[in-house]
């Protein structure tokens, strides 16, 4: 080999080692601008979902006001939504409810009886039997309640709920007079929680029943009133999981 030729070499591999550490900078620059990226985008997706969680407070508490204006009408009730929304909420999760997720279902239980602020006071606090002309009326709120609820894009979700509350297993209800599995899972979720609260708690003309008996009364209807899935699912729920809701929301 000759000198000149080892003197070329020798050039050729400083070039080299020149190039391959040009590349190396490059290449801890692309990648420092890559995390700056990836904190970037961190920020902006904790930013928004902050936004999101803040929305989703907003909502709530809406529904929550609007729920207790119906209710303030209906003397009686107390907390009757929510503590109805509360119970649906376990029973749906334990009966295995995707929806246990969606906000909407929370919104439908708490909502389920909003129709009836287009009903008269007359009807509503009628104390002797209604006759046929004002049932037929009174059995008008799940419509009213569906058109209004239908209305808000936020609470589409909600209008299967309260469209049909007051639906039964064995299709004797209202307003649709559906049967079984037609009715949708949260609406069949919901009868049972509306019946335990209405059980468990002092009316006017009748002391609450201990959530013992509510279970058999419940029980009892099961594949009549009831969806015997639902049941199935509320029965194997614990008492302290009701009772520790029943004493939050008083
Ligand atoms: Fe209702």
């Amino acid at each position: 080999m000759s000198v000149r030729s080892e003197t070329e070499l020798t050039q050729e591999i400083e070039r080299l080692r020149e190039a391959l550490s040009a590349r190396e900078r490059e290449a801890a620059e692309n990648e420092r601008q890559l995390e700056r990226y990836a904190a970037d985008l961190r920020d902006t997706f904790k930013q928004e979902r902050a936004r999101a969680q803040e929305l989703q407070r907003s909502y709530t508490a809406t529904v929550s006001a609007l729920s207790n204006a119906v209710e303030a009408r209906d003397a009686y009730t107390g907390k009757h939504a929510e503590r109805v929304a509360a119970y649906g909420m376990e029973i749906a999760r334990t009966v295995g409810l995707p929806l246990a997720e969606m906000p909407e279902l929370e919104f439908g239980f708490l909502l389920h009886d909003i129709g009836k602020v287009a009903i008269p006071d007359a009807i509503l606090y009628k104390p002797e039997a209604l006759t046929d002309e004002e049932r037929a009326l009174m059995q008008q709120h799940p419509l009213i309640g569906a058109e209004i609820v239908g209305r808000v894009g936020f609470l589409s979700g909600a209008v299967e709920v309260v469209r049909s509350h007051h639906e039964r297993w064995d299709g004797a209800g209202y307003p649709d007079g559906l049967a079984g599995e037609d009715i949708p899972l949260a609406a069949r979720v919901f009868a049972v929680a509306d019946v335990l609260d209405a059980l468990t708690t002092d009316r006017p003309y009748r002391p609450a029943s201990t959530l013992e008996v509510a279970r058999e009364m419940i029980t009892v209807e099961s594949g009549s009133q009831f969806d015997p899935r639902v049941v199935n699912a509320f029965n194997s729920l614990d008492d302290q999981v009701f009772q520790r809701i029943a004493a939050q929301i008083e």
